[in-house]
């Protein structure tokens, strides 16, 4: 392994220096290169590609094939960033057998370097599992995609008392799982500083305000590139959505006035000159 690659334990020891995490989610191999070459540290193949990439409405549809695909184009990329899976629905629920094929599937097949995977109390058993057989593991609490029907939609949580508590004991439950990171997702800012501070391990925040350990944003949010709705916690860093649109409408003007392809941009027929 080069010794620039980041690791698990890299990871962990960012925390203990006080060194920001940035967390992206890449789905292919062109985004993961650019990622990869900007330093990011890890590369997030998220279920959300069943939103942002396949068009769907939720990530429930995302199957464990796709995902493979997708994690082997991204590890394909990337050349420092640590990867890391994201087990989708029904890859992890229905038996610990079933946790561990999957699981092992991504870092086998995807060369991922670990896996993450939704849930608290429920998914201590999945934890231990995975990382007793060497498979390390991301948890994800709070606002957690795969609950959408049980949440009611995409909600904040851990808004009242008991689901803070509930929220925190989690936390330190996954910790002692395993866990080498947890994400928080959908949490308030106050509750996310609070677990942050309690736990050894780090915390990777989304729409859980500025105190965690690091940060993740899904890479076509960032980009502009997926505009049907914008999160508050969203930043665009660019507007690619409006610049791709803009060339779209060049090249195609360009073909129906005819001035693309010029003489320039085709072959010569050499054996005529
Ligand atoms: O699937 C995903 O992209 C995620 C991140 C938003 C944390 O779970």
């Amino acid at each position: 392994m080069p010794s620039d690659r980041v690791t698990v334990p890299l990871i962990r020891k960012k925390k203990e220096i006080g060194e920001k995490i940035a967390v992206l989610t890449a789905y292919d191999y062109p985004f993961a290169k650019l990622i990869d070459e900007a330093g990011i540290d890890i590369l997030l193949v998220g279920d959300t590609l069943g939103i942002v990439v396949q068009g769907e409405e939720s990530t429930l549809p995302v199957t464990m094939d796709q995902m493979i695909y997708h994690t082997q184009m991204v590890s394909r990329a990337a050349k420092r960033a640590l990867v890391v899976g994201d087990m989708p629905f029904m890859s992890y629920q229905a038996s610990l057998e079933e946790t561990l094929t999957n699981a092992g599937r991504f870092l086998k097949e995807g060369r991922a370097g670990a896996v993450k995977l939704e849930g608290g109390a429920r998914v201590l058993d999945r934890v231990e599992a995975l990382t007793r057989q060497d498979i390390p593991v991301m948890a994800h609490i709070g606002l957690t995609p795969q609950s959408l029907h049980r949440m009611g939609g995409y909600k904040v949580q851990g808004r009242n008392t008991q689901e803070a508590q509930e929220l925190l004991s989690d936390a330190k439950a996954l910790e002692s799982a395993g866990a080498f990171s947890l994400v928080l997702e959908g949490i308030p800012t106050d509750l996310a500083k609070d677990i942050t501070a309690a736990i050894d391990i780090p915390t990777i925040g989304i729409g859980a305000g500025p105190h965690c350990d690091g940060q993740v944003l899904v890479l076509h949010d960032l980009l502009g590139l997926f505009t049907r709705f914008q999160p508050k916690f969203v930043r665009r860093y660019a507007d690619l959505a409006t610049i791709a649109g803009e060339a779209f409408l060049r090249y195609k003007s360009d073909v129906q006035s005819g001035k693309f392809p010029s003489e320039e941009e085709g072959y010569s027929d050499s054996h005529r000159s």
